[in-house]
């Protein structure tokens, strides 16, 4: 039986993909799961934690004792988490979040172009960085950790996302490595704190990932 090590305290964790409308059919999303989240909301509800979980698109069932929050983009994520933030001890960023969405979106369903050679271009334009904004209303109890997806300098431009977004500790990992990243079940991952130090972990399951986050919020709660 796993222990409830987490018994008392209110862990917020978003997953899955945002998507942002082009029109009333169609959206632009991108690679994300949902499985690292929600591995992590699973396992600190089973360690006994009350868990919000913020999902965006997924095709996964939500874990039995979490309190659901379904969103579609990147805004609706970021409020939503910002309307739960205050009543956290833990926030955990592991949702893909898309960094761009549409200008203007259409009210109507576009129409296709007269000759396929034709050019269509959609204008983008940046969505909020949520841990960034979370981390503007942030607690001084209130333990914020984020993930780095990588496909160079891994160390390098997790530790700069640490500190842009002012986080507890940082999860990176290389998307490149075979056995991590988008749509495996195991991962492989360097957990790095905000006093530099760094901890390598072996490839494991995105079960065992989640274990291991959370073994590493108790050495800090
Ligand atoms: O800056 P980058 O997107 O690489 O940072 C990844 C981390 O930041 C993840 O924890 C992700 O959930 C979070 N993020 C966010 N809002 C965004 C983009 C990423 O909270 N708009």
């Amino acid at each position: 039986f796993p222990q409830k090590d987490l018994l008392g305290k209110r862990l917020m964790v978003n997953a899955g993909t945002t998507c942002e409308d082009i029109d009333p059919v169609r959206f632009i999303s991108n690679r994300g799961t949902g499985k690292m989240g929600y591995c992590i909301a699973q396992e600190a509800v089973s360690r006994g934690a009350e868990v919000i979980l913020v999902s965006g698109r997924t095709h996964l069932e939500p874990p039995t004792g979490v309190e659901m929050v379904s969103v579609w983009g990147a805004e609706e994520m970021c409020a939503a988490m910002l309307k739960y933030q205050a009543r956290c001890d833990i926030i955990i960023g592991a949702a893909a979040v898309g960094d761009f969405r549409i200008a203007q979106v259409a009210g109507q369903k576009l129409k296709k172009t007269e000759q396929s050679s034709q050019k269509m271009v959609l204008e983008l334009i940046g969505t909020p960085d949520i841990l960034k904004e979370l981390g503007k209303n942030k607690p001084e109890h209130q333990i914020m950790v984020g993930f780095a997806a990588e496909t160079e300098n891994v160390l390098e431009n997790a530790r700069k996302k640490l500190e842009s977004k002012k986080l507890d500790f940082i999860v990176a990992n290389d998307v490149t490595m075979e056995g991590a990243g988008f749509a495996t079940d195991t991962n492989i991952v360097t957990i790095i704190n905000k006093d530099g130090q760094v901890s390598p972990l072996p490839k494991m399951s995105k079960e065992e990932v989640a274990g291991a986050i959370l073994d590493e919020v108790l050495k800090l709660l």
